[in-house]
């Protein structure tokens, strides 16, 4: 059987499903575990499903992969046959690349270890002449294990999404860090792939206490942060920054003043948010980029960022749009100023 293994965050499961209803209504859907989904595309189908999710990804899906599931019943099978479909599968990846083991269990009614299918996998790989890895991995081996079946990948790791299991990208919380949201900013210039421009200017919206602030000026960036509230006492003087201690809403900007990247990171209605966003329009130099967060607040989801992408200025184009891992009730938007 073949098909997508999809995750999404447990909570948005239902939304993930719906958005996945509404692209491939044709393909039957399964829940695998909480936050994970097997779309039943068939051989037929499975190449240009995936490639239709790889062009635009579901907003609540943020990590899939390619698969072919078969029974399994224990585990010596489990791993025997993963081995042996991995080692059929080897000559189409170039030799000496490295492959990460991402294997996962849920639901499962099998006693087994994730651990030790990746021991298997990984010395398949090495008497193959790949090296096994774990982080920034090219190719990636997925497999999955759910009730009595698991389902297997391989791909190189831009097929997937994201090249961390499920999608759960981590990041270590740094001495100096002032906050841990700076970790969204993070997690959207990896995934989407972000670069800003070394000395460069920013407008920071919602800046207290400082995570975006902070790494924006690490890259070289000057920084207009904006906050009602403190920021943290550590960004005092730093080179860079202007700190307007303000509610956004009375923030007014010369038309001369022209910033390369807008950040906006504000517990605030969406529709507000984006509509603020829109005031500044003129103010982001042609090419410039947003990067902000829309709270979902309780409301549905779909309508709710539906309502705020036909709100957007028309300048802005959405360029991604996504659930991160790092995003709790909230997605993140990146959007480019076209014209
Ligand atoms: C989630 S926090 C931002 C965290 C920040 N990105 C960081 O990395 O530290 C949201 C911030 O939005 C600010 N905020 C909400 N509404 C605001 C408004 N109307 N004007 C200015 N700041 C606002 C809050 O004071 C709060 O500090």
């Amino acid at each position: 059987m073949q098909g997508i293994v999809l995750t999404a965050s447990e909570e948005f499961l239902a939304t993930a499903i719906e958005e996945l209803q509404q692209k491939f209504p044709q393909h039957k859907q399964v829940t695998l575990g909480p936050g994970l989904l097997w779309l039943e595309t068939g051989a037929e189908h499975r190449q240009q499903v995936h490639k239709q999710l790889i062009a635009k990804p579901p907003i609540f899906v943020r990590h899939l992969y390619s698969a072919t599931m078969w029974p399994v019943i224990s585990q010596p099978e489990l791993i025997a046959s993963v081995s042996k479909s991995l080692l059929a599968d080897l000559p189409s990846v170039p030799l000496g690349a490295s492959v990460a083991v991402q294997a996962r269990a849920v639901n499962t009614t099998l006693d087994w270890q994730p651990r030790d299918l990746k021991a298997a996998c990984d010395s398949v790989l090495c008497e193959q002449g790949y090296q096994p890895t774990i982080k920034d991995p090219q190719w990636v081996v997925s497999v999955t294990q759910a009730r009595q079946a698991v389902y297997y990948g391989l791909a190189p790791a831009s097929h997937n999404l994201s090249d961390w299991t499920g999608g759960m990208l981590h990041f270590r919380k740094e001495p100096g860090d002032v906050s841990r949201a700076k970790f969204k900013l993070l997690e959207a210039i990896i995934r989407f792939g972000l670069h800003f421009p070394h000395g460069g200017k920013a407008l920071d919206l919602g800046a207290a206490p400082g995570g975006w602030t902070q790494e924006l000026l690490a890259r070289g960036l000057a920084v207009v942060a904006v906050d009602t509230g403190e920021l943290d006492p550590r960004l005092n003087g730093v080179k860079g920054l202007r700190f307007l201690q303000m509610n956004v809403k009375d923030l007014r900007f010369s038309p001369l003043e022209q910033f390369d990247l807008i950040t906006c990171d504000m517990s605030w209605d969406p529709i507000f948010t984006a509509k603020l966003v829109n005031g500044l329009v003129n103010n982001l130099s042609p090419g410039g980029q947003v990067v902000m967060t829309v709270k979902l607040m309780g409301k549905r989801p779909l309508p709710t960022i539906q309502r705020v992408l036909t709100t957007l200025d028309q300048r802005l184009e959405v360029s991604h749009a996504q659930h991160l891992w790092h995003n709790r009730q909230e997605i993140t938007l990146h959007l480019i100023r076209t014209k």
